[in-house]
């Protein structure tokens, strides 16, 4: 287990140092997905080339799902799972939240099913590394974490992300406007690996973010348990696509409520797909 924390944590800082020191003055964009808003610069294409071929080389039986390259079989048992820039907007304009993300899981490599074993959140720019074993607990730069006891949610600071797609962001804009009067404040950083890497630190209290997807959640989340939190779905489900809701045990049961109330889990519900 500890040979794969070692893994992730070395991809993830190569990795990392490419995208630092090869960031351009100005970044350009080199295609966009799902909205005009969801972007892919050259960068995460070449930080996810860069880990391929290092996981090639390191563990060279191993699958591979990226977000940008896809996915790559193997033969044996273990994923990658990689976000090769996470916070690719805040990139795209100089901000510093933004990271690289990698995880090894087995079992198919979805929130659902897989069991994470390793992971690495490496922030190049605030020079910050979080990684997580399997039952050897999650660490910022080698120093132990713990998610301690919330307050009171009306104390809480909750963080939150917003999909690429104006529908989704209607939706993602109503359940807000439920969650903020009842909370301490918001934080809307820009990148969901960080985000769940900041409540494991203690930096956020909560943290709910709708239709993640494996890459986002495969470190970041393995780095919340193993501090001692909670990453749950709403309802009893997993996290993942859904709503994902991280934090201490007490606090998501309580946010996830409101957001239940909120409908965020229904697709189907009035206002079509929500939260
Ligand atoms: C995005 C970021 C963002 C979150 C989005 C993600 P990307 O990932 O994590 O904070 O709100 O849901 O898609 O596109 O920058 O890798
Ligand atoms: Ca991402
Ligand atoms: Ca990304
Ligand atoms: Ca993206």
């Amino acid at each position: 287990m500890s040979e794969l924390v070692a893994v992730a944590e070395r991809i993830a800082r190569e990795a990392g140092r490419l995208v630092l020191e090869g960031r351009p003055e100005t970044v350009g964009v080199a295609a966009t997905k799902s909205s005009a808003v969801d972007v892919v610069t050259a960068m995460d294409l070449a930080s996810e080339d860069l880990v391929r071929r290092m996981l090639a080389e390191l563990r060279p039986h191993d699958a591979i799902l990226g977000e940008e390259g896809g996915h790559r079989s193997g033969t044996s048992g273990v994923t990658w799972v990689v976000d090769p820039i996470d916070g690719t907007v805040n990139y795209l304009y100089g901000l510093p939240a933004y990271a690289v993300s990698v995880a090894a899981v087995v079992g198919e490599p979805t929130p659902a099913t897989w069991t994470a074993l390793a992971g690495c959140v490496h922030a190049p720019a605030t020079r910050e590394t979080w990684t997580a074993g399997r039952g050897l607990g999650a660490h910022l730069d080698g120093r132990r974490l713990t998610v301690a006891a919330a307050p009171p949610l009306g104390g809480c600071l909750v963080g939150t992300g917003f999909g690429y797609v104006a529908e989704r962001r209607r939706a993602q804009a109503r359940v807000l406007a439920a969650v903020l009067p009842r909370v301490r404040d918001v934080r809307r950083m820009g990148a969901a690996a960080i985000d769940l890497c900041q409540v494991a630190t203690g930096r956020l209290d909560l943290y709910y973010e709708r239709g993640l997807q494996p890459w986002d959640l495969a470190a970041g989340a393995l780095v919340v348990t193993e501090a001692g939190g909670v990453v749950a779905g709403l309802r009893g489900a997993p996290a993942g696509s859904g709503m994902t809701v991280a934090g201490a045990s007490e606090r998501v049961a309580e946010l996830a409520r409101i957001l239940e109330e909120q409908e965020a889990d229904a697709p189907d519900g009035p206002g079509g797909e929500s939260g």
